[in-house]
């Protein structure tokens, strides 16, 4: 037996017994004749005291960090307790140890807070795990894994698996291809999503699927993007919108109030995504904080009086102008405002410049276009902006598209800067009634905003003949937006052939693209499709929430890094030539 407890179980009560443990030296400080050794493993930690007599056999097989040990001794009272040691109140006198294995210097420290930067810690993974910010976090995330499985099982959700070699899968992102050795010059996509194969699902009468499952995107990396990443993926037949918000509100609570211990009580809010775009600029708001935004002119109609008649060409030029009023701000110095106009400035965001009137508490009005406008008409604008003495009202002007997500950008940045975004604090919200279809200007064309299963809201269903109608027709989608990050989407589905082929031509798609890609599915219509609907939520960002951060990185074991590599595996990596031709393949470097 290698241990009789682990190193986070020994308590007073354990006093006078001897007991085995093995685990992972964590510190070694000697003390004059004798020897402290912390021990750690999955469980805890354990103060070890070699005596002086163990201290002359330590010599001679010394042990230092990351040693693997197993000892034998007894508990004893600590005479100088530690209570932030849950073991803190005991230590074991050593009568005995035995070295497992050693272990060479590790190339960082293990501790809370590590010296390691990003690439070290990931080429040695396996040592970064043992630190306990990563073991907490791997910790949470298998929480909320059992926690999800205890809900959807007490709902009566059947947990399917679906296959991972299949076809290209339309989530708007770019596939991984796997060769096929066995079907030359063919090539399986991985799943971008479930989605497909959860239809099918509802079609065989598999009411109530889930899986919790891994999905595969090759698209730019973000904090909250991994190449491979997991969903909570779910579909459910026999209902509409309604019916999957609250069984999912539902799931939201029951995961909350069991791994964080928070209990959300209220329905969550509902936002359409009209009003999302219009108040926050975003379709994932972050309603922790107000600062809505003011829209003063917004697709050339000018909505505040005072802007209407002015000199002042950047207005007169612009098809949007939007505010925001920062509270406690007005008394910003020239030196801020000069920086925050340099972060406007800053290609991520795109503006040419920013706009401000400090409205002061002593009741006055100053501006950074005092040129344009006297203190009556700031005044004017303060008031239609809502603006309080001593906000500060921060203003861009420019191309609807660019300057709405700017000003989003901006409103969060503030929202940051003024410490108004607890982690610790939740606001769930739902965002609907989705357009059905977004414009691509690259591509001239209509794209479909979820995805091209999402069904339209049905009396609209006649706008599907009028392509210069489609940027009107609203889905049957929805949202679930945590804290400013989108954690889930899904829809109802569109489960007639007819209704199905007309969205596909909608998207550009011939009859006989539309069969040659979707026939299966078109096929499956035709045999009693039920009314269905679902939606998938992402676990990575569900867990880095929960956990109060931002990154998910630190919520998977063996993640990529920004360039999508794994740089503990060296992967992805070159293959042998034989293995190429066997695949058929050859490689040309673009
Ligand atoms: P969607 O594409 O919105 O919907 O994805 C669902 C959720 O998955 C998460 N997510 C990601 N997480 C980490 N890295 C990524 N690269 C990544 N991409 C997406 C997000 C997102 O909200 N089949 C539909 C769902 C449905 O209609 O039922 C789908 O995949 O949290």
């Amino acid at each position: 037996m290698y241990r009789t407890h682990n190193c986070g179980e020994l308590r007073l009560q354990h006093i006078g017994k001897t007991i085995t443990l093995a685990g992972w030296v964590q510190k070694v400080r000697k003390m004059g004749s004798i020897t402290f050794v912390d021990l750690r493993d999955r469980y805890g930690i354990t103060q070890l005291l070699f005596n002086e007599q163990l201290n002359t056999l330590l010599d001679t097989q010394p042990i230092g960090r990351e040693f693997v040990l197993q000892i034998k001794g007894n508990v004893l009272e600590r005479s100088s307790k530690n209570n932030k040691l849950p073991t803190g109140e005991i230590e074991i006198e050593v009568t005995d140890y035995l070295i497992l294995n050693a272990s060479a210097t590790p190339p960082f420290t293990i501790e809370e807070e590590t010296d390691g930067g990003d690439e070290l810690r990931m080429k040695y993974r396996y040592l970064d795990l043992r630190r306990p910010t990563l073991k907490r976090n791997l910790e949470l995330r298998y929480k909320v894994n059992r926690s999800v499985r205890n809900y959807m099982d007490s709902m009566g959700f059947w947990d399917i698996e679906t296959p991972y070699l299949i076809n290209s899968t339309p989530e708007g992102a770019r596939d991984f291809l796997v060769p096929s050795r066995m079907n030359e010059g063919q090539f399986y996509a991985l799943p971008q999503s479930p989605q497909i194969l959860k239809q099918l699902l509802m079609v065989s009468g598999y009411d109530r699927y889930y899986q919790i499952v891994k999905c595969f995107r090759d698209e730019d990396l973000r904090a909250d993007r991994q190449p491979e990443f997991t969903q909570i993926d779910c579909e459910m037949s026999f209902v509409e919108q309604e019916d999957v918000l609250n069984m999912f509100e539902g799931l939201f609570k029951h995961v909350f109030k069991d791994v964080k211990g928070v209990e959300i009580v209220d329905a969550f809010p509902r936002l359409t995504w009209a009003d999302a775009m219009w108040n926050y600029g975003n379709d994932k708001p972050d309603i922790r904080f107000e600062m809505k935004i003011k829209n003063l002119k917004e697709k050339n109609n000018t909505h505040c009086q005072v802007l209407k008649h002015t000199d002042f060409k950047v207005f007169n030029d612009a098809e949007t102008i939007l505010a925001i009023c920062v509270p406690n701000s007005s008394e910003y110095t020239r030196k801020q405002t000069d920086e925050l106009t340099e972060w406007c400035k800053r290609p991520q965001i795109g503006m040419t410049g920013l706009i401000f009137v400090k409205c002061n508490t002593d009741g006055s009005y100053k501006s950074s276009v005092d040129k344009f406008f006297n203190e009556a008409k700031l005044q004017e604008l303060a008031a239609f902006c809502n603006a309080k003495t001593g906000d500060l009202i921060l203003i861009l002007a420019g191309n609807e598209n660019r300057t709405r997500k700017a000003m989003s950008e901006l409103r969060l940045e503030m929202g940051n800067r003024l410490n108004l975004r607890n982690p610790d604090e939740y606001k769930p919200l739902w965002v609907i009634d989705f357009p059905l279809f977004e414009y691509d200007d690259e591509g001239k064309r209509w794209n479909a905003c979820h995805h091209p299963f999402t069904s339209p809201k049905p009396e609209q269903i006649h706008l599907l003949d009028k392509a210069n109608m489609y940027g009107e027709i609203k889905a049957n989608a929805y949202d679930i937006v945590l804290n400013g990050t989108e954690i889930g989407g899904g829809s109802i589905r569109i489960h007639q052939r007819a209704l199905q082929e007309q969205m596909f031509a909608a998207l550009g798609l011939s009859k006989s693209e539309a069969q040659e890609k979707f026939g299966f599915l078109l096929g499956a219509f035709e045999y009693g499709a039920p009314p269905h609907g679902g939606i998938a939520f992402g676990l990575d960002r569900l867990c880095s929430l929960l956990g109060g951060q931002e990154t998910i990185r630190d919520f998977i074991a063996f993640p990529k890094n920004n360039s999508g590599r794994d740089v503990m595996l060296e992967a992805p990596s070159t293959i042998d030539n034989k293995q190429l031709i066997e695949l058929g393949l050859e490689v040309k470097h673009r």
